[in-house]
């Protein structure tokens, strides 16, 4: 086919760029080619008056993090948090034409606003279900922090929460909007590597640290406020903002913290929502008086279609060093096939044989929801009102394969689970099903936001 001289030229640019874009990226020209030409099409325009309120809840170094990456979409009106020292810095941050956001300490009465159209929900673990059901009645959409939940059960009460609201909810598992990630798992599901046998997920050990002196309350900070559902203890600095994650109080560890990433990717692969089985080896115990996270472990969990799915967490001093050396990282996924392998993480990916990779997908292969910007994939989805990439149900899954993981490290038990019912089964359901929902104290419970 002739095309006209100026087509001509900018097909010629535009496959320059795909090729340097290769190049930098480590990814397959044809994979490029793709991305390129889906993110050619005309970008939305969003008139000034279309631009939504938006609330930062939880503003530490997450929640700033993705409250900035949302301003490009709309203006940030309100920011909340139970640290004031964090609400100033927040006031300071987002302010935009010597307009200031409003600043709270309860997210509650910041959900009154009617300017406040999508929430950012950068809390700890421990919070995220409760300002999530919280936006969800006061219809907010929402950018919620992962791991989705602290206990599956919540999952359940989230999902009834954004869906009988109809509000849009990504979960902020931002490897699902990454290329590395996305051709991961395309050649996967798309049988690449052959029939997939084992995934193994390298996970960061967490901290076994203690035991920890307890210390006055910062002023200004309602630690009260802070513990919420979990039960009250003094107050440790190692309990509180970042560490948080090393405590099964409010998190579940790296299992839960890095594990919310990896696992939703390996969940994205495999395409089942759960495993059946769960089992898993302590490496490591606790001090007692420090954090109570276990901080080394393997996991091993079998699915119904016989994938086998490893979580290794590797400290520094790897003991599996030459597994981890050999792909030159010690965090990520391993994807092992009849045919092949593939490694993937924030940083590279690469596979058996070069052509594993370079071979473009055949015309009709399983394509993947396509999103290269997971806040830009929210506010389309504002706008669209579709399920964006990470949506509840999505959250939710992947979660509970962490909290899975982490029941199974606290019982020290091999535990059957059923996906359907959400339940464990067999001979250890009663000591797993004890770990399925908490207690929650009160005020801090689902009545807090009802
Ligand atoms: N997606 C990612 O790559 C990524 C990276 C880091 C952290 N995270 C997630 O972000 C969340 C926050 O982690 P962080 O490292 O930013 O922690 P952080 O301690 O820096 O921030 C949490 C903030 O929430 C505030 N807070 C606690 N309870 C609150 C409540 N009831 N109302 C309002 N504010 C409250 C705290 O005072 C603090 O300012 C965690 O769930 C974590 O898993 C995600």
């Amino acid at each position: 086919m002739n095309h006209p001289k100026s087509f001509q030229i900018s097909r010629r640019s535009f496959l320059r760029r795909c090729g340097a874009t290769a190049a930098a990226s480590g990814l397959p020209l044809w994979f490029v080619e793709r991305e390129l030409a889906l993110a050619a099409e005309p970008a939305k325009v969003v008139a000034p008056n279309d631009r939504p309120g938006i609330a930062l809840i939880g503003c530490g170094g997450m929640g700033s993090y993705d409250a900035g990456n949302c301003r490009g979409h709309g203006d940030i009106v309100a920011v909340c948090d139970v640290d004031q020292s964090h609400v100033a810095r927040a006031i300071e941050l987002f302010g935009k034409d010597g307009m200031p956001p409003k600043g709270y300490s309860d997210f509650r009465k910041l959900l009154e606003r009617d300017d406040v159209h999508v929430i950012v929900n950068g809390c700890p673990d421990h919070w995220h279900s409760l300002v999530n059901i919280a936006a969800a009645k006061a219809n907010k959409d929402i950018y919620s922090e992962k791991p989705l939940t602290l206990t599956i059960d919540e999952g359940k009460h989230v999902i009834k929460a954004v869906r009988d609201n109809k509000v849009v909810l990504q979960t902020g598992t931002q490897q699902r909007s990454s290329e590395r990630f996305r051709l991961a798992c395309e050649l996967v599901r798309n049988g690449r590597i052959g029939k997939l046998k084992e995934v193994v997920v390298y996970l960061p050990a967490g901290r076994r640290e203690g035991p920890f002196t307890s210390q006055p309350v910062p002023p200004e900070l309602d630690w009260g406020f802070w513990q919420g559902q979990a039960p009250r203890k003094d107050y440790l600095p190692q309990r509180c903002h970042q560490l948080f994650r090393y405590w099964y109080e409010y998190s579940g560890g790296t299992m839960t913290d890095w594990g919310a990433h990896h696992m939703d990717i390996g969940y994205w692969a495999i395409g089942l929502p759960a495993p059946t089985l769960v089992e898993s080896k302590a490496l490591s115990t606790p001090i007692p008086g420090g954090y109570t996270c276990i901080s080394d472990y393997e996991v091993k969990y079998t699915y119904p279609n016989g994938v086998i799915f490893n979580v290794r967490s590797t400290p520094d001093e790897d003991p599996f060093g030459g597994v981890i050396k050999k792909e030159g990282q010690r965090n990520g996924i391993r994807f092992e096939g009849s045919d092949g392998w593939i490694w993937v993480n924030r940083d590279e990916i690469k596979a058996t044989d070069r052509e594993l990779l370079g071979k473009p997908l055949p015309e009709g292969a399983e394509r993947l929801y396509l999103s290269n910007n997971h806040y830009g994939n929210l506010f389309d989805c504002i706008r669209s009102r579709k399920d964006p990439i990470c949506d509840v149900e999505i959250g939710h899954r992947s979660a509970t394969v962490c909290h899975l993981g982490a029941i199974s490290l606290r019982t020290g038990l091999k535990l059957q689970w059923d996906p359907e019912k959400e339940a464990f089964t067999g001979e250890h359901a009663a000591e797993g099903n004890a770990h399925v929902a908490r207690e929650m104290r009160k005020p801090y419970d689902y009545s807090f936001v009802s």
